[in-house]
């Protein structure tokens, strides 16, 4: 097996579908239904993460195929008085395996802090969901040249207050700020670059975890994506709300 073969073997790709506060009740259950439908992998994993509301129709939309289900929030407090919020034991217990924290749009538009994204994390590990942890930089950022700065923060947090290890057994996704649904994806090069330095910083156990790539991904760049050293699967927004293109995603991943 060659060095590629070797690290699909250990890191299973994983194609993501954000689909964000988009879509219908009977919207969101007809993509998931030709999602589910026309999805099948040895090799690829795929899962789709729905507004909550709507988590209940999905699952049941998924039922009987290869697609997991995943959510878009979670709240760091166990349960109580908390109006508004979804725990991780209620995202459990509408089968979710997978969660996304700390994403751009939860950062900028709700002032989650790194502090708050590490407890969502923490919270969410600790009921059994597989957090998804988005890191990125903002144009100015990347700009002051403080991109590498920026997410060794983001993700120093969540090794601060949940441990090395526990990275091991979650999935990180690198999307640029400046990239997320401007249609101005980085460039393979930009995005191994940061990956590789997300992985170097995760330690001995690095060499299984999961990193995936989000902003801008559609049918036409996945693959160049897909061919980079440390990239190992998607978060994809605007395209995933179309199943054809989602699923192309999906096929490219395999190859
Ligand atoms: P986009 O969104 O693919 O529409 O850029 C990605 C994301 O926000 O996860």
């Amino acid at each position: 097996m060659d060095d590629r073969g070797v690290r699909r073997v250990m890191r299973r790709p994983l194609v993501v579908g954000n689909w964000k506060m988009n879509g219908t009740r009977r919207s969101s259950i007809e993509l998931a239904e030709m999602i589910a439908k026309n999805f099948s992998s040895s090799s690829v994993e795929c899962a789709v993460c729905p507004p909550a509301i709507f988590l209940s129709d999905v699952a049941s939309a998924l039922v009987g195929s290869e697609v997991c289900l995943g959510a878009q929030a979670v709240s760091q407090f166990e349960q109580g008085a908390y109006t508004g919020e979804v725990s991780a034991d209620m995202l459990a217990d509408f089968s979710c395996a997978y969660v996304l924290v700390g994403h751009s749009e939860r950062r900028a538009c709700f002032g989650e802090t790194s502090n708050q994204v590490a407890a969502k994390f923490v919270a969410a590990q600790s009921k059994g969901l597989t957090p998804i942890l988005c890191v990125g930089e903002t144009l100015a950022e990347r700009r002051g040249d403080r991109a590498l700065e920026v997410i060794a923060e983001q993700l120093g947090a969540v090794v601060d207050a949940a441990g090395l290890k526990a990275l091991s057994s979650a999935v990180v996704a690198y999307e640029p700020v400046w990239a997320i649904g401007t249609g101005e994806v980085a460039s393979p090069a930009q995005a191994q670059e940061i990956l590789a330095f997300i992985r170097a910083r995760l330690g001995e156990n690095a060499k299984a975890v999961r990193l995936l790539y989000g902003g801008s991904v559609n049918a036409e760049n996945a693959a160049q994506l897909f061919g980079q050293q440390d990239i190992d699967g998607a978060l994809v927004g605007g395209a995933s709300l179309q199943a054809e293109q989602f699923l192309t995603i999906c096929r490219l991943a395999e190859a």
